[in-house]
């Protein structure tokens, strides 16, 4: 594998997810494979999980480790070509990212979407860039428009809890003060639909994610009709997609936060979320700290992602 930034680039699914089953039960397993290679995490955004959950993974294969925050302690990075760089970034994105690829094997990013422009974003710039010039293998740690390494921790997660061979799985926006990305939802819904589960995706009007991502996901703007019958409940905020309103909130109505009173129309469903999460605007309180909350498995779980990615990374060097 040399890059890892969708659905696409892990191969059949049923493959992936019993490699990473595999790799949980020994995760040191294949610690000969990062001997002497390097892995450099680039963050132009915050991160909790990502961080120590790829650093670890890394760890497990023997690869020794380079963190970035580029907003902390490195140069400010200009990214558009053809600029005058008379502004406050002294080095330009097109020199800094072969720079980093001699010091390393392979790069992970973090680049969230900046709502400046949507084309921009959604043609994934900022990775691109790294994919195009760094000259190594690339993998997203969040990128503008996916989080690949999330959808498959979750799938590993569904896996591991399902009791049917395909359950109804919901995706449903909830509330949020701040606007973010769409990355995760997208993510989530490309690797739910490819999986082939009974897949649900529920919001306000105007929420309405990209065509490409939704695929084929029955979409309903009511989020009891959607809960109704479910097995897994997965809830996140999403800003807008559509024109005109791209990367804006329409809606910070809490009747969509997940209650327990919600979670009674289901099926006895489990509760998922990538985290961080904000409690009681996304979920109440007693439904993530319930027994069928899976949000720390589903962190734990990235983990085995991130192995499994590094693994066929360090595997094609
Ligand atoms: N879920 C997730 O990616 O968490 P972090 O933003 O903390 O890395």
């Amino acid at each position: 594998m040399r890059y890892f930034t969708s659905v696409n680039d892990i191969g059949p699914l049923d493959k992936a997810v019993k490699e990473a089953l595999e790799v949980k039960q020994n995760r040191f397993a294949y610690s000969h494979l990062g001997r002497n290679r390097t892995l450099l995490m680039i963050f132009f955004n915050s991160s909790l999980r990502t961080r120590l959950s790829t650093q670890k993974a890394a760890m497990n294969l023997g690869m020794n480790v380079i963190v970035l925050d580029v907003n902390n302690g490195a140069w400010k990075l200009e990214t558009e070509r053809g600029v005058i760089m008379d502004g406050d970034c002294p080095e330009h994105l097109l020199e800094a990212v072969p720079v980093m690829g001699c010091y390393c094997d392979i790069i992970g990013v973090r680049s969230f979407a900046r709502f400046e422009n949507k084309e921009d974003d959604y043609n994934e710039k900022i990775i691109n860039q790294f994919i195009k010039y760094s000259g190594r293998p690339v993998f997203s740690m969040e990128a503008a428009t996916g989080h690949p390494l999330q959808a498959f921790a979750d799938l590993i997660t569904i896996e591991e809890y399902k009791t049917k061979a395909r359950p109804k799985v919901v995706l449903t926006w909830a509330p949020h003060p701040r606007a973010l990305p769409q990355a995760v939802p997208n993510s989530f819904a490309q690797w739910m639909n490819a999986a082939g589960y009974d897949f649900v995706i529920t919001h306000p009007k105007g929420y309405e994610l990209a065509p490409e991502f939704v695929g084929n996901a029955k979409v309903t703007y009511d989020q009891d009709e959607a809960l109704r019958g479910a097995d897994f409940v997965y809830a996140k905020n999403w800003s807008a997609y559509a024109d005109p309103n791209y990367g804006q909130i329409l809606s910070k109505d809490r009747a969509w936060t997940i209650t327990t009173e919600k979670m009674a129309l289901t099926d006895n469903a489990y509760f998922m979320h990538c985290l961080p999460v904000r409690r009681n605007m996304i979920v109440s309180d007693d439904v993530i700290e319930s027994d069928r909350s899976l949000v720390i498995p589903e962190a734990a779980n990235r983990e085995i992602s991130a192995e499994v990615v590094l693994k066929r990374m360090l595997e094609s060097l």
